[in-house]
């Protein structure tokens, strides 16, 4: 924690205060015993009060002994419950897919961004079409061309 927040203070004092800054915390590691969700809220709350603006709720494997779920939404749960005790935005990352889903995280209040990965190498129009099954305005302002490869 010491670590996390000295990194945090040096960073917050050259980056200007206008800009945001995010925070990505292993929120638990999967370890009897090991580094806690009450663990991270605790930081987060720490964090929030160094000028820090969003935690990217992740989580780590670090150890062999770990056991890391592997089913739809596994981290969101982090997310929810840094942002429900913390004056901080979370962002939701891992195995989010469908843009129904990634919105509904949003939309219920469990997060305030999602994050995908792996799903933009599977697609790279995933934000396109996710525009285009939400029924988003700003789809109808691609560019055309792209149009001619959907
Ligand atoms: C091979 C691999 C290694 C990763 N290592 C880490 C890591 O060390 N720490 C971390 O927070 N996230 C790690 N991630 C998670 C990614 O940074 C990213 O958050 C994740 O892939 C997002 O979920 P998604 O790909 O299911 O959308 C890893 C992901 C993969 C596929």
């Amino acid at each position: 924690m010491r670590f996390t927040l000295e990194t945090v203070r040096s960073i917050r004092e050259v980056w200007p205060p206008e800009k945001p800054m995010s925070v990505r915390l292993s929120c638990v590691d999967w370890v009897e015993g090991g580094w806690s969700l009450q663990e991270s809220v605790e930081l987060a709350r720490m964090l929030g009060a160094e000028g820090v603006d969003v935690i990217d709720c992740s989580s780590g494997m670090g150890s062999p002994k770990a056991q890391m779920p592997s089913e739809p939404e596994f981290q969101v749960p982090f997310a929810e419950a840094i942002k429900k005790s913390c004056n901080v935005f979370t962002a939701a990352v891992g195995l989010i897919t469908e843009a129904r889903q990634a919105n509904a995280i949003i939309e219920s209040g469990r997060a305030d961004i999602v994050f995908l990965a792996r799903e933009h190498l599977r697609d790279a129009y995933w934000v396109v079409n996710a525009a285009g099954e939400l029924g988003c305005p700003e789809r109808a302002k691609l560019p055309v061309a792209y149009d001619h490869w959907l």
